[in-house]
């Protein structure tokens, strides 16, 4: 697939469509809409009865004189005062997907399918190409026979624009490029099952990315590990037959080589079965997607490199599969972790907590600015706040205000969950110095409580993306299946960054 830009008038594109925008309950055409309805004669009016504007309402026009392009496609664009980047991105995905599943190859997206002021020509140009990109994303890699509905045929978007701000529109295209591969990598990762993407895999995957986009790697194996004394880690991963990998993954520009990094972690269990506390066979497939904190932080990293962002951010990705075995963790043991503090294991499901303790512990020794985990935590997450909105909590009020605005520009929403004292009581054990545990009650909460515990008074913020990191149900930018959560969120958060105040 192929974005490009390009100048040209819309009545001279030669793209199998064009795509124009029609607001909710407005008589007048305007933007792109009015432009190929004058040098068409009325082919849009003619049709104005089938045309609603309704959001994703789409309209395929055959288009006869005055257009070289084939088909002209009139997509709703809503009511134009509930216009906002992340509508911008599911209309463009809509309007690509209707190409597509129309057998179409090529597609012009004018700027000015989304007419008003209200957005800056970039904002808008990359908001167009996300959404289209990040819409189009399909796994195919398990099909060995081609299917109804594939876009194999669709090769090429154009973002049209005026002559004024073409070069600002081509660098917002290259940047949305950038982003949207980092979030196919994270998908990629995801979708892929524990049989493939194992600890080995995601180590592996973390070194060609690395060699390729000039970030620096490496990856301790179980010796390594036991040498650290990251016991906690190795008792999650001590059911299974998988060694447990630790990904250690730099980006800095020369500039930046020496400054204090920001540290991101990713919870990347490979597959939670729950161990010896065996989770019910319902839905426990999807137990695969337990990586997708590592897979984030793996596509956040890539994008840092390729966008040659100025800063320094430290990757760590404690991986490991959760198996009931012979020789597994089981309830009732004590096991010490890398910072010399000793959990109590209540159950063996709770085991993403265990891994993150001793990576956020390791990365006390970046003495980072800034330290932010993603981890798929807790099913009372879920519960507590669905599935199109992740929970934060943490250390520093300015780092989590920082990630809401990240999440109000890119539309992976996030809210804040408290972290009271009152709520450590629940993670106090009788024989250890926690235990792993804190009962049913506020379970997305004492697990942060739980994890602060490592943070040693490291600026910190904790992202539980348990219910957002997977659809059931296809979304306006993203098919059924992982959804790569925590890329975007991650980019924008660091593309804007500042050091934090003392
Ligand atoms: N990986 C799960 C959490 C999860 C649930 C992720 C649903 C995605 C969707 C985690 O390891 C887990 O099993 N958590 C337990 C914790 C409990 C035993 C305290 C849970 O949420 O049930
Ligand atoms: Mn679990
Ligand atoms: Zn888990």
């Amino acid at each position: 697939m192929k974005l490009r830009t390009t100048t040209t008038t819309l009545e001279k594109l030669k793209d199998d469509v064009i795509v124009v925008g029609a607001f909710e309950g407005q008589k007048k055409l305007s933007g792109a809409a009015a432009e190929i309805d004058r040098a068409s004669s009325g082919l849009i009016s003619s049709a104005k009865t089938d045309i609603t504007g309704k959001l994703h309402q789409t309209c395929m026009l055959y288009a006869s004189k005055g257009l070289a392009a084939k088909r002209v496609l009139v997509i709703g664009l809503g009511k134009e005062k509930d216009l906002t980047a992340d509508r911008i991105r599911g209309i463009a995905a809509k309007a690509v997907s209707c190409a597509c599943e129309n057998g179409l190859a090529t597609a012009a997206l004018p700027l000015k399918l989304i007419p008003g002021k209200a957005l800056e020509s970039a904002q808008k140009a990359t908001a167009l190409c996300e959404g289209a990109l990040l819409g189009l994303y399909t796994f195919k890699h398990y099909k060995t026979m081609p299917e109804n509905g594939d876009n194999a045929v669709f090769k090429q978007i154009t973002i049209c624009t005026g002559r004024e701000r073409s070069t600002a529109v081509a660098a917002a295209i290259k940047d949305a490029e950038a982003l949207c591969a980092g979030v196919y990598l994270a998908r990629d990762l995801v979708n892929h099952p524990g049989n493939a993407a194992t600890p080995t895999y995601l180590a592996d995957t973390a070194r060609v990315m690395s060699k390729k986009y000039g970030l620096t790697c490496s990856i301790f194996d179980e010796k390594k590990m036991r040498r650290l004394g990251m016991d906690a880690l190795l008792a999650v991963a001590q059911g299974s037959h998988e060694p447990a990998r630790f990904i250690v993954i730099e980006h800095a520009t020369p500039q930046t080589a020496k400054m204090a990094p920001v540290v991101l972690v990713g919870k990347a269990i490979t597959f939670d079965s729950g161990g010896i506390s065996i989770k019910p066979a319902n839905n426990m497939e999807e137990m695969k997607t337990d990586m997708s904190g590592g897979a984030a932080v793996l596509g956040a990293m890539q994008v840092c490199a390729k966008l040659k962002l100025p800063l320094r951010v430290v990757g760590l990705i404690p991986a490991a599969e959760n198996l009931p075995g012979g020789s597994a963790l089981k309830p009732g043991d004590v096991i010490t972790s890398m910072a010399g503090k000793t959990i109590e294991i209540i159950t063996t499901d709770a085991e993403g907590r265990l891994i993150l303790a001793d990576a956020l512990h390791y990365a006390r020794r970046y003495k980072p600015q800034a330290v932010i985990d993603l981890a798929t935590l807790t099913g009372a997450c879920v519960i507590a706040l669905g599935n199109d909105v992740s929970g934060v909590m943490g250390t520093s009020e300015t780092l989590i205000e920082r990630l809401r605005q990240a999440a109000e520009q890119t539309g992976e929403k996030v809210w804040p969950l408290p972290m009271y004292a009152e709520y450590d009581e629940q993670n106090k054990s009788t024989i250890a110095d926690m235990k792993n545990v804190g009962g049913r009650a506020g379970g997305s909460i004492t697990a942060g409580c739980f994890l602060k515990k490592f943070t040693e008074g490291m600026p910190w913020a904790h992202l539980d993306i348990a219910g957002t990191a997977w659809t059931q149900q296809p979304k306006p930018y993203a098919p059924k299946g992982a959804t790569g959560v925590g890329v975007r969120l991650l980019v924008s958060l660091l593309r804007n960054w500042k050091r934090l105040k003392p």
